[in-house]
């Protein structure tokens, strides 16, 4: 199991998204093959997907790409809390992403009966590893309660349920969502979390640390078992580290 990673510190969120899309940049255009990336959702990865449709759009090849998401929330695709309609608005329609190549969650639909067709989808189109379905980029966030995907500190047994997605509940709101699950997550080639600002530095410096508090929190448990783990951070949630 690889328990190392490196670390990114830009100087602020600006520098920290021109510096991510750059990263993911040489990244997309280093694949050879039809390569797999994981979308994650919330504000922070919003002004990354900005750049990539401005300063990036003629400088992917995004026919190349498969787009997903590490986990969505059971809402229509129109709605506002939809992590899906803020890529694709953002980014994934401004760059021209072939339709096919978008595999959002239909949160619109029953959460149970998502969690299975999302599985057999993510299955039937990646390759195994593992046992598992292996995503090549796997763009993870964090909550400032140590969340990642939608895997909530009141829920880590999603960290080691051996289905692809699984349902999970946000603890505040109640509201459904799909997510992947730990093993996934940790199969995947390229983990990458994207975090920013002052308020996640406790909580970030804990799980780099991985102190005692650690465990209780999600993120700690994201570990490329099976690729490499790094942490793009700004000064702001580096702070503690
Ligand atoms: C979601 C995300 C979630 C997010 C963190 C951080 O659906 O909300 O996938 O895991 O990455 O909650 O959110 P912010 O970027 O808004 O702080």
């Amino acid at each position: 199991m690889s328990t190392s990673f490196q670390v990114h510190t830009s100087k602020d969120k600006e520098q920290l998204a021109q510096d991510f899309a750059r990263y993911f940049a040489d990244w997309a255009n280093q694949q050879t093959k039809l390569a797999s990336v994981a979308l994650s959702g919330g504000s922070t990865p919003k002004r990354f997907f900005e750049i990539l449709a401005t300063d990036y759009r003629d400088k992917i090849d995004w026919s190349s790409l498969l787009f997903f998401w590490g986990d969505d929330r059971c809402v229509p695709p129109d709605h506002e809390e939809s992590n899906y309609k803020m890529a694709n608005d953002l980014f994934l329609k401004q760059v021209g992403v072939p339709v096919s190549n978008i595999f959002r969650v239909r949160g619109e639909d029953d959460p149970a009966a998502e969690a299975i067709r999302y599985s057999e989808i993510i299955e039937q189109t990646l390759p195994t590893e593992n046992g598992l379905p292996v995503f090549d980029f796997m763009l993870q966030g964090m909550g400032d309660d140590g969340h990642t995907a939608s895997i909530f500190p009141d829920q880590m047994e999603l960290l080691t349920n051996p289905a692809t997605c699984a349902v999970a509940t946000h603890p505040v709101s109640g509201q459904k969502r799909v997510t992947l699950t730990g093993p996934v997550i940790n199969n995947a080639k390229l983990i990458v979390f994207l975090v920013a600002g002052e308020n996640k530095a406790a909580k970030v410096a804990s799980v780099l640390q991985k102190d005692a508090e650690s465990e209780a929190y999600p993120a700690t448990h994201i570990q490329a078992n099976n690729g490499e783990l790094l942490w793009y951070l700004d000064q702001g949630a580096a702070q503690l580290a």
